[in-house]
């Protein structure tokens, strides 16, 4: 399957696209991102991703080049060009290729790059088994709200999961878990409450987090959304983690040791099964 750049207005294979090397995004990682997911060739909760992007943009200054109709047809026009069933839409902006220069250039247009990338996310093995995850120290800024494409601590620790044989790092400050590498964690209490961090410049407000808290309330399941600590998630019945790229993914080991009997939880599965639901209904 031939693969689809989209480059400011273009339009290209994959293979012949190209940014130059003075963009900013590659020199000061000085730029946003976003991801959505596709799923039976259709966007997932798009709405909420193209809305993010404005805010983001907005945060660091760039005026936004496309409107949300825009960016929805670029991203549409990419999954029907790759012939895209499942995976995700990747949309990058950064402040533009100019003479390097720490403070923002004048009259420079933003560098626009978009594209697909298959990938198993409703029909991924990994939610049959469950996913092990470390805990890491979150050594990241303090603008966490905004998808950034500086990424280095989220590589890290990312990383360091793969060598710890895990899928995901929760990362963690002051005791507690701010969230995943590349996801929104969540612990189920044995009492049975879902817990995630509420929202602040300390996280990514996930989308496919505010869609799990609709459905947990939608479905009368017991939600809080307060701080919690390394030893709570240890003492967790479950944990799971949500992204664009994962859906609801159940978490079956922490740090090494089996969270519960060490398979996805009743919670985790349900969250998963009613966000299938809420996925395929809407985009
Ligand atoms: N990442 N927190 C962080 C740090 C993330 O990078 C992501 C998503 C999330 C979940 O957000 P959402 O539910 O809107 O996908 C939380 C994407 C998938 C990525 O970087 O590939």
């Amino acid at each position: 399957m031939t693969r689809t750049a989209y480059v400011n207005g273009e339009y290209l294979p994959l293979e012949q696209a190209s940014v130059s090397v003075l963009d900013r995004g590659f020199l000061f990682a000085d730029g946003i991102y976003e991801v959505a997911a596709v799923l039976g060739g259709r966007l997932v909760d798009n709405a909420g991703h193209v809305a993010r992007l404005e805010r983001s943009l907005s945060e660091i200054g760039i005026k936004n080049p496309y409107s949300l109709e825009e960016w929805v047809r670029i991203e549409t026009e990419l999954v029907a060009r790759d012939g895209l069933e499942e995976g995700l839409v990747y949309l990058q902006v950064t402040r533009g290729a100019a003479e390097r220069d720490f403070s923002f250039p004048k009259d420079t247009a933003p560098t626009v790059v978009a594209f697909t990338q298959a990938k198993k996310i409703a029909h991924n093995p990994l939610a049959e088994s469950g996913a092990k995850v470390v805990t890491v120290p979150d050594i990241r800024w303090q603008r966490r709200d905004i998808k950034s494409v500086a990424l280095l601590a989220q590589v890290l620790a990312k990383q360091a999961a793969s060598e710890a044989g895990a899928a995901e790092a929760f990362m963690v400050e002051d005791g507690s878990i701010t969230e995943g590498s590349s996801s929104t964690a969540f612990i189920v209490t044995r009492d049975g409450t879902i817990v995630t961090r509420p929202l602040s410049n300390a996280l990514l407000p996930g989308i496919t987090r505010r869609a799990v808290i609709a459905l947990a309330t939608e479905f009368d399941l017991k939600l809080e959304e307060r701080l919690f600590s390394v030893e709570e998630l240890h003492d967790a019945a479950e944990a799971f983690y949500t992204s664009a790229s994962a859906f609801v993914m159940p978490v079956v080991s922490v740090d090494g040791r089996a969270l519960g009997d060490g398979r996805p939880g009743p919670v985790a599965r349900r969250l998963r099964e009613l966000y299938f639901a809420f996925a395929e209904a809407r985009d």
